[in-house]
């Protein structure tokens, strides 16, 4: 009895391992072989896992997109790069979709699609979702709802955008990568980002934006890049206080930034601090000081640098300096680093 039922068993393992492995190494004529899914489709009940025939709705359904299958990690792309416009690319996702779960999203080199309508994706998911170097201006609210708790990337960079439903993003629970740079964005809200624990990588830069509120709560930030943008104000306590241990990259770069207030950023060992190309003309040690005490560093280049009294404390005894970089220079144009820590000594 014991017997059969372990002969019975090995059967029905090998039968289902016989059919994962037949998906697992299909041969080249096997791929896209429609006749054959249908057959297995009309002979049997089919499992809950597809094999790989079934995973792209049939090609002509969503031409132009393009759907492709990577067998290795059973893992399926739609580029819709050629999608001529928007109705069109709207029908495309009322195809038949027999899987429903896309890894990437692809639309690059396009100039046909101004607007990502609400719903547009019909219910399917990615996880990464990739529009680049498009005519892209609106992004409509609920456009990438589909998307809430599959999307890890989402790669915006280069289109000419204007309006993004910020309000939106918090909604994405595994958002890990969110690049929205190169674009026409004239306000970024902070305060939508709150609260992402997976986020790694935020990068706004080169938008004529201006930044209202404060990025917090973001435990797993790495990078966060702010540059080119049309910050011309000064940096408020607070401004980047994510509570992540991580973070190594705060980039302000290209701005119109005045001064930085005590508390700014959250303070880690490693930190680098891009403040190249403001309008910063001293170096306030209530500001830096913690961040280059806790191993930081500050780029603090072409800005225009009074380097009197006020920077006497980057020449102290604890060698600050050599958190400073190199090429930073005062408005004579002299090297901070060039300067005989002598001339302080009255200060
Ligand atoms: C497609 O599958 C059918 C049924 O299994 C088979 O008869 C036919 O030879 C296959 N065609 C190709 C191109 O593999
Ligand atoms: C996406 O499609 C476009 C045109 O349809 C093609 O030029 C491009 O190489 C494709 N990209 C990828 C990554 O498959
Ligand atoms: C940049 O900000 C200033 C001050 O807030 C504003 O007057 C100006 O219009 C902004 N420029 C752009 C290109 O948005």
């Amino acid at each position: 009895m014991k017997t059969l039922i372990i002969i019975l068993l090995y059967i029905g393992v090998t039968c289902v391992c016989g059919q994962m492995n037949h998906h697992e190494y299909p041969t080249p004529s096997d791929v896209n072989n429609q006749s054959k899914v249908h057959m297995e489709q009309d002979g049997h009940h089919q499992p809950d896992y597809y094999s790989y025939e079934q995973q792209c709705p049939d090609a002509e359904d969503i031409a132009p997109c393009v759907c492709t299958y990577d067998i290795v990690s059973s893992a399926m792309d739609l580029n819709c790069s050629a999608v001529e416009n928007e109705e069109e690319l709207k029908q495309i996702f009322k195809a038949d979709f027999p899987v429903k779960k896309f890894k990437q999203f692809l639309i690059h080199y396009n100039f046909n699609i101004k607007v990502l309508e609400a719903g547009i994706f019909n219910g399917i998911s990615f996880e990464m979702i990739d529009i680049y170097t498009t005519d892209l201006e609106v992004v409509e609210l609920h456009a990438l709802n589909s998307c809430y708790e599959t999307a890890t990337e989402i790669n915006l960079y280069g289109n000419k955008i204007t309006s993004f439903p910020f309000d939106e993003v918090s909604q994405f629970s595994k958002l890990g990568h969110f690049d929205i740079s190169c674009n026409y964005l004239s306000v970024i809200p902070a305060d939508a980002f709150h609260g992402l624990t997976a986020l790694e990588y935020i990068d706004i830069s080169t938008n004529d934006a201006d930044i209202v509120g404060t990025f917090q709560d973001l435990p797993n930030l790495r990078d966060i890049w702010l540059g080119d943008l049309n910050i011309t104000t000064t940096i408020p306590a607070q401004f980047i206080k994510t509570g992540s241990s991580q973070l190594s990259n705060i980039r302000l770069n290209y701005n119109d930034i005045v001064s930085v207030e005590p508390g700014a950023f959250d303070i880690v060992d490693g930190l680098d601090i891009n403040m190249y190309h403001n309008l910063i003309s001293t170096l306030d040690e209530a500001t830096w000081r913690p961040y280059l005490e806790a191993g930081g560093t500050l780029e603090a280049a072409s800005n225009p640098l009074v380097c009197g009294c006020d920077i006497a404390w980057l020449f102290g005894e604890d060698q600050l300096l050599e958190h400073v970089d190199v090429y930073t220079t005062c408005t004579d144009g002299g090297r901070l680093h060039d300067l005989d820590p002598s001339i302080f000594n009255n200060c």
